[in-house]
């Protein structure tokens, strides 16, 4: 399966214009990347200015529709032409107190009108350091995916982001992410089927960069990448598309 390497801008860049350029820049940097599959998920306002590449979300809302003032519904991103979607990222669940409960309505939302969904999981530091890593991996992915069935598993990525490697330039090492998503995976064998779990993508996350990007796919045996800040230097993040291939 090819390599999902996914551009998560968060709140960035500040306008229209750096967003256009660094847009422009990892375009071009990215034309003969054919082994890796690359989503942009820039601030929505500037997903119209896009065209070449494809595009996600990095949240929606967990209504359909109706009087909820300043939110997206998963229809509305995949009628722009968007057709990923991230859920459940960790500074959503920390800032906006997103629970397991609404990160499986939203996961359920978005599947139905056609998305395809990134959904992130991970654990704190305190977490780790109680030895509860797995007890919380297990117990998101029980209830993010609450009545989500196996057919359904074919539109959704699992994102493994460690909470304490996101933005701290301190990822996780090799050994310690294969052995997560290891866990991952025999946790989706145990909630569907071996089949489920092979194919299903599980990505890393967490402070990934143009020189440790590579061990991740062909170490630690990711099938893909969530990236954040090294998303927004087009050298860099070219550079890990690259390394995916
Ligand atoms: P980072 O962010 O690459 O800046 O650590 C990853 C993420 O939050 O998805």
């Amino acid at each position: 399966m090819k390599s999902l390497i996914v551009a998560n801008w968060k709140l960035n860049p500040q306008t229209k214009r750096e967003a256009e350029e660094l847009f422009k820049k990892v375009k071009a940097g990215i034309k003969s990347a054919k082994n890796a599959e690359v989503v942009l998920c820039p601030p929505l306002i500037y997903s119209p200015l896009f065209k070449g590449l494809a595009l996600g979300a990095q949240n929606c809302c967990s209504e359909e529709k109706g009087a909820f003032t300043g939110e997206i519904s998963a229809s509305m991103i995949k009628s722009a032409g968007l057709d990923y979607v991230i859920i459940g990222h960790s500074e959503r669940r920390k800032y906006f107190s997103e629970t397991d409960e609404l990160i499986n309505k939203k996961i359920k939302l978005a599947i139905r009108v056609g998305l395809n969904v990134i959904l992130c999981i991970g654990e704190t530091a305190e977490e780790r350091d109680a030895s509860k890593k797995t007890l919380i991996l297990k117990s998101q992915l029980e209830n993010d995916l609450r009545n989500i069935s196996k057919d359904d598993m074919k539109h959704i990525s699992i994102a493994y982001e460690p909470i304490w490697a996101i933005g701290t330039g301190n990822n996780c090492s090799v050994q310690e992410t294969t052995t997560s998503l290891l866990f991952i995976k025999q946790t989706i064998n145990n909630l569907y089927n071996r089949e489920t779990a092979d194919k299903t993508r599980i990505l890393y996350g967490g402070s990934v960069n143009g020189e440790n990007s590579g061990a991740y796919i062909k170490e630690a045996g990711a099938n893909g990448l969530l990236v954040g800040g090294a998303s927004l230097r087009a050298d860099d993040f070219v550079k890990i598309v690259r390394s995916a291939e």
